[in-house]
């Protein structure tokens, strides 16, 4: 279940808007976006998320008035990351076309000494940070707040699923607190660290190369509905007082990791303006369609955030999930129907049963089906959903989610050789008997 502690802390609500915000009454300029000297004698500078030119309703940047720029930082040494952080698919890898399962990664007896950074550890990839496609699926095991450490990927933005532990991310425009239930989106190139409150912490990242995470198109469902642009919250502008505080800076490039000392925190931006910013969202706050009629429709209504690529309708990442709703449907198999997708499914478990895998998906683990290897329920789900009285059904304390690639994952050694993978997966669709009478 999801942790009970309420965030008291100050957004901004909605998805991509222009949000305005500062720390200090007037730090904010007004009507232009660089006087020659801003207020309080804060320099101003432009972070982008999109090119310049891109179209409008895609266009994203913001503005920083900061107590430094950026670019005041010391020189970069190669940074080896603690865990086993992977950038892209490794194709010369031969991975069998079969369904993959993990079982709840376990927390290393050290937790307690490995932060965010060092704890992440890459379960499967696929396409490129420098060719801007594809996505990582991580999972980061982790007991250490990151203090005096900041962190910057220049590779690609984040979308953060923590399953154990709350995260209080720093960020450049300010703090979000997220909870499992809740998730955070940091864009590509924003300055933030990780707080674990909770001690030991366990959760999945989306490392998105591709184009940033949007809201779907709701066609036909209209003006309303599934995770609605309000319920997204941005950090209100905070920056760390003291001048003088010394930071390790480390930085995801072309997916090497580079550290740099600087004499002072990153975040030390008093106001900022713009519609590039990290935000939160409550899964709690999602409102799910499903067949009021017949039959099981299609995971894509399911959708919170997307990142589009070149083809219409076939997303780079898809970000689904499978929450608490009800089952009304008629004369219908209820859970997920057997299938194979030209699309690429990893899947986590934040907490509960997930439907089609009642006994066997445990929250913390992971599962993986590539594109055209057949699943579907289990043996056990399919006796039952076969068999069941068809009253209306709540699905109850239950979070599954997808990160739903159109480019196939390629799980890494780390996922192969050392992550607890559960090799008897394929027998869960052994039993399942030729009935044809
Ligand atoms: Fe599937």
């Amino acid at each position: 279940m999801s942790s009970s502690h309420t965030d008291q802390r100050q957004y901004q609500s909605g998805f991509g808007n222009e949000y305005a915000t500062e720390a200090v009454p007037g730090a904010l300029p007004r009507g232009r976006n660089s006087p020659q000297r801003a207020p309080f004698d804060l320099y101003p500078e432009l972070i982008s998320g999109s090119a310049f030119t891109a179209p409008r309703h895609e266009n994203r940047r913001s503005w920083l008035y900061r107590r430094r720029p950026s670019v005041v930082a010391g020189r970069y040494q190669p940074y080896r990351a603690g865990g086993d952080w992977r950038t892209g698919g490794d194709r010369t890898q031969a991975i069998a076309p079969e369904p993959l399962r993990w079982h709840p990664l376990p927390l290393p007896a050290n937790a307690a000494d490995i932060d965010f950074i060092d704890g992440m550890h890459t379960l499967a990839a696929n396409g490129d940070a420098d060719t801007q496609s594809g996505v990582a699926a991580h999972i980061y095991l982790a007991g250490r707040s990151m203090d005096r450490r900041a962190f910057v990927n220049a590779d690609a933005e984040m979308l953060l699923v923590p399953q154990q532990g709350r995260l209080v991310i720093t960020s450049e425009m300010g703090v979000l607190e997220i909870k499992p239930g809740e998730i955070a989106v940091v864009p590509r190139g924003v300055v933030f660290k990780v707080a674990l409150p909770d001690g030991a912490s366990r959760g999945y990242v989306c490392e998105n190369y591709g184009a940033q995470f949007r809201l779907p198109e709701l066609g036909p469902i209209g003006s309303n509905g599934l995770a609605n642009a309000r319920d997204f919250q941005a950090p209100v502008a905070a920056f760390e007082h003291e001048g003088a505080m010394p930071y390790e800076l480390v930085k995801k490039f072309g997916g090497h990791f580079w550290a740099a000392p600087t004499s002072h925190s990153p975040f030390n931006v008093v106001a900022w303006h713009g519609n590039l910013a990290p935000v939160k969202y409550d899964t709690a706050n999602f409102m799910t369609i499903g067949s009021i009629s017949f039959d099981h429709p299609d995971p894509s209504i399911f959708t919170v955030l997307t990142s589009p690529s070149d083809t219409p309708g076939t997303a780079n990442c898809d970000f689904v999930i499978f929450p608490p709703r009800w089952l009304v449907m008629e004369n219908t198999f209820r859970p997920p129907w057997y299938h194979r997708n030209v699309m690429s499914e990893f899947m986590g478990l934040v907490y509960g049963e997930y439907d089609a895998k009642p006994g066997g998906f445990k929250p913390g683990g992971a599962s993986l089906h590539n594109a055209m290897v057949p699943h579907g329920p289990d043996e056990e789900a399919f006796e039952k959903a076969s068999n069941a009285d068809l009253k209306p059904q709540k699905l109850d304390n239950t979070l599954a989610f997808m990160f739903e690639s159109r480019w196939r994952f390629i799980p890494t050694g780390f996922a192969l050789q050392t992550a607890p993978l559960d090799t008897d997966y394929a027998d869960c669709w052994a039993g399942l008997k030729d009935n044809f009478r």
